[in-house]
């Protein structure tokens, strides 16, 4: 099954954003791995971003990334990578429909509250680096079948 990784940026975690950006992946079907708020450090963050290292900006990203905690989790589900990012909308929150987390809740390119892998492979390699102990195995199945 695919999976994606998630994360609330500062901004979203500082405007009280995480409920209202879990419960969209809730709805939408998809079945959470993996959750916690972290502090991430400046190497962390320059490896998650490291294809964009080049970029003119880059400074601004990591300025921006290192202002407050994230907030990052692993979704489970069918196409979770591509339906995970039409979920959080476009890079550009002003080329966000409305309905997308992004169109709903912001302006700025560089304060667009959240990240989503954009394929599978980055997927997996952003998994390992932010959840290196590995996610939880949870079948729904089977906590469907209880019966009380
Ligand atoms: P990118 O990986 O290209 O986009 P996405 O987050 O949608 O996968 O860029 C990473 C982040 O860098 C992006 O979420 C916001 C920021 N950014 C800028 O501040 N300016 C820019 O011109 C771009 C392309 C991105």
């Amino acid at each position: 099954m695919e999976r994606t990784y998630i994360m609330v940026k500062p901004d979203g975690v500082e405007r009280g954003l995480v409920g209202e950006i879990i419960k969209r992946f809730e709805q939408k079907g998809y079945q959470l791995v993996a959750l916690k708020l972290v502090s991430p450090t400046k190497q962390l963050l320059e490896e998650h971003y490291k294809d964009l290292k080049d970029k003119p900006f880059f400074p601004s990203l990591m300025t921006y990334m290192l202002s407050g905690p994230v907030v990052g989790m692993v979704w489970r589900g069918k196409d979770a990578v591509k339906t995970g990012r039409r979920i959080l909308g476009e890079t550009n929150p002003l080329a966000s429909n409305p309905g997308t987390i992004r169109g709903d809740f912001c302006i700025d390119m560089g304060r667009n509250l959240c990240h989503g892998s954009d394929a599978v492979e980055s997927a997996e390699r952003e998994i390992a680096l932010w959840f290196p102990s590995g996610v939880v195995e949870w079948d729904r199945k089977r906590v469907n079948s209880l019966i009380y």
